[in-house]
């Protein structure tokens, strides 16, 4: 892409390092299952939303649970969650993201979070980071989770760009088909697993030029 119209970033794992305290919290609610749970198959985890990613650790353990004991665990995933981010601060973001976010708005490209975390709006607040955007799509505002296109395509209607115009950074596999079915240009962020998947491959942001 010669120049992107704009700029639409997932949040854990490409803003911040958020996504360990997520795999950290899961591993909890796995063990409490008596469910093998490492970071391999936290992979297919990532970027899902909270209930789609306990169906799937139920999944991977063959089990099936109560509906009420279900909603117990999300809770406890979610409150043990927030107390590991209470004192996020920006030492928590990735390399790169600041400069980015920095240069991207001197330039006047707008830009976007598209996150399926319902703690979005918390973070970016803490981070004191939510100004840069001029819409945050979050877990709270789609009807359809990643790996559909939705998060990003509300967020580009947003920013009145088309997709094929707006680059999308992602660090799982399911946020790189959510943008590749929104017709959006896909960059792969640190996860080089995901990376054939993508239109581009970057360690990190600090790689990234406007
Ligand atoms: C995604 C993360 O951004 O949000 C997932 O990649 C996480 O790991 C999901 O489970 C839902 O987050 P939350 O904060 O709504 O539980
Ligand atoms: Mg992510």
């Amino acid at each position: 892409m010669r120049k992107a119209k704009a700029l639409i970033f997932d949040l854990d794992g490409v803003v911040v390092t958020t996504e360990h305290n997520h795999f950290v919290a899961w591993k909890r609610t796995a063990d409490r299952l008596g469910i093998n749970f490492s970071e391999r198959e936290n992979e297919a985890l990532k970027g899902l939303s909270r209930v789609d990613s306990l169906r799937k650790i139920l999944e991977i353990g063959n089990k099936q649970i109560e509906e009420n004991y279900f909603e117990e665990l999300l809770v406890e995933k979610n409150n043990f969650y927030k107390a590991s981010i209470a004192q996020l601060d920006r030492s928590a973001c990735l390399p790169g993201v600041l400069n980015l976010l920095s240069k991207a708005k001197e330039e006047g490209i707008p830009m976007a979070v598209g996150s399926s975390s319902k703690n979005a709006k918390f973070i970016l607040d803490r981070l004191n980071l939510s100004d840069y955007f001029q819409i945050i799509v979050d877990g709270n505002m789609v009807e359809h989770p990643k790996p559909h296109p939705e998060v990003f395509l509300q967020a580009a209607e947003a920013m009145k760009v088309v997709p094929s115009e707006s680059i999308v950074f992602e660090d799982a596999e399911s946020g790189i088909k959510a943008a590749k079915a929104g017709g959006f240009y896909a960059i792969a962020v640190g996860n080089p697993n995901i990376a054939a998947l993508a239109d581009e491959f970057l360690e990190s942001l600090e790689e990234f030029k406007i």
